[in-house]
């Protein structure tokens, strides 16, 4: 349970909020680059962190990103001309340059020193992995650009998702701290089913997983956020079936897939205090994905220009009772749309003074204490987590069998040991 205060520290994005401020120190998703395609193309709306703002591709194929309302009377720059070296409002023809500063003010005499003393809002950008970042921070604390491993993969090797959430970003997130609730949530009762399902995302280590709804849950802090791990009994005496997430400040995750299969990144991007999106990155280093199996787990397709699937709270995430009976528990098809539903059911944002914790919790609890604390270092000046050079990227979670008197901790040494066909990681000296 949480205080209203603490809920309201730990859901609210917009500028000047704790944790506004804190998320605009990182480099994080504004859109995916086929929204902004073609140069010159049409500027889109962007919501991010309570803010307002248009992407847009000027027709040197230079991106940008800015305020939305014109700074003369607020008219949409959603509207406005794509020219070279930026956007020309339709009202009265002001320009807005990639950086914010104004170069043209047509209406207005030669001599006016208007344009040379107002600046639009615009953020800076960069383009990697197929997506538009930016930075909505101070200038003087701008991190180094975080070099996830996945940014740089050739085409065929990486897929991007984007999903659209009608709920605060904090309940979704907190679906990727919980490592308990597959077993029920994303359960299928037919075997088949289940197969085609997660083909895609690691069917044997999910169907693993369902053989205990009750895994220990470990997390520790680490030097970009935290590391969750949840060891579950399996029927091989001796051997624990180990899942891990890695989790990088300030919202983002690695989820566990198999050996060999392809890997799971996740952020979850605020658009406001109401709603925000998910990008769902899958990638393979070492081979091409299988697309289709991925979608197939996913079971429904998002696409521009909105990033919805059809299920809505007021449809109830079209749950079919009789699925519930002879197909899987929820009765909601494909797992990204069960988190979903249930994660909406739960209200725009949850009053976490009505909630009752349990053991289960255990990450949610940490990671709300960490973020916490974390926002009260910022304020202190302290450094924060994944900001600073020497911060690794290149992280992996894991979803492996291994002996039940290794730590935890080990998982990915002993996946990346069993996808180089050994039995056991190199150097590893086993315990007892
Ligand atoms: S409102 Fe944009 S130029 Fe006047
Ligand atoms: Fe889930």
């Amino acid at each position: 349970m949480l205080t209203s205060e603490d809920n309201k520290r730990l859901t609210q994005v917009g500028p000047g909020t704790p944790l506004g401020n804190f998320f605009r120190r990182y480099w994080i998703p504004a859109a995916v680059l086929e929204e902004i395609k073609e140069p010159g193309g049409a500027p889109v709306r962007v919501g991010l962190l309570g803010e307002k703002l248009v992407a847009f591709r000027d027709p040197d194929g230079e991106p940008g990103l800015m305020k939305e309302h014109c700074p003369h009377r607020g008219a949409s720059l959603a509207y406005g001309r794509n020219e070279s070296g930026g956007l020309r409002c339709l009202y009265h023809g002001w320009k807005m340059a990639h950086n914010g500063s104004i170069s043209d003010m047509p209406p207005e005499p030669p001599e006016s020193r208007m344009k040379d003393v107002l600046k639009h809002t615009a953020y800076p950008v960069q383009e990697a992995g197929g997506i538009l970042w930016t930075y909505m921070g101070p200038a003087e604390n701008m991190p180094p650009f975080p070099r996830f491993p996945w940014l740089d993969l050739p085409e065929g090797q990486l897929l991007v998702v984007k999903m659209f959430q009608d709920n605060n970003y904090l309940q979704g997130l907190e679906g990727d701290l919980d490592p308990a609730h597959p077993n029920y949530l994303h359960k299928d009762f037919d075997e088949e089913i289940a197969r085609q399902s997660w083909s895609g995302a690691g069917w044997k280590s999910i169907s693993n997983l369902m053989s205990d709804g009750a895994p220990a849950i470990h997390v520790e802090e680490t030097p970009q956020l935290m590391r969750v791990g949840a060891v579950r009994k399996t029927d091989e005496p001796g051997v624990a079936y180990v899942r891990t997430t890695e989790w990088v400040a300030p919202f983002y995750t690695h989820i566990a897939t198999g050996p060999n299969e392809s890997q799971l990144f996740k952020a979850w991007l605020p658009i406001d205090d109401y709603s925000c999106f998910t990008f769902y990155i899958h990638y393979d280093t070492r081979k091409k994905l299988d697309v289709p199996a991925i979608y197939s787990n996913w079971g429904h397709r998002t696409q521009y220009p909105d990033y919805r699937t059809p299920h809505t709270l007021e449809n109830k995430h079209l749950q079919d009772r009789k699925m519930m009976v002879d197909g899987n528990f929820s009765g909601v098809s494909g797992a990204a749309v069960q988190d979903r539903a249930v994660q909406e059911s739960m209200g725009a944002i949850f009053d976490r003074t009505q909630e009752h914790l349990g053991t289960s919790d255990k990450a949610v609890i940490f990671y709300r204490r960490l973020i916490l604390r974390k926002m009260r270092e910022m304020q202190e000046g302290k450094p924060l987590p994944a900001t600073t050079d020497e911060a690794n990227f290149n992280l992996r979670a894991a979803s492996v069998y291994m002996p039940v008197d290794q730590p935890w901790q080990e998982a990915v040494r002993w996946i990346e040991a069993q996808e180089a066909g050994l039995k056991e990681p190199a150097s590893m000296e086993l315990k007892g």
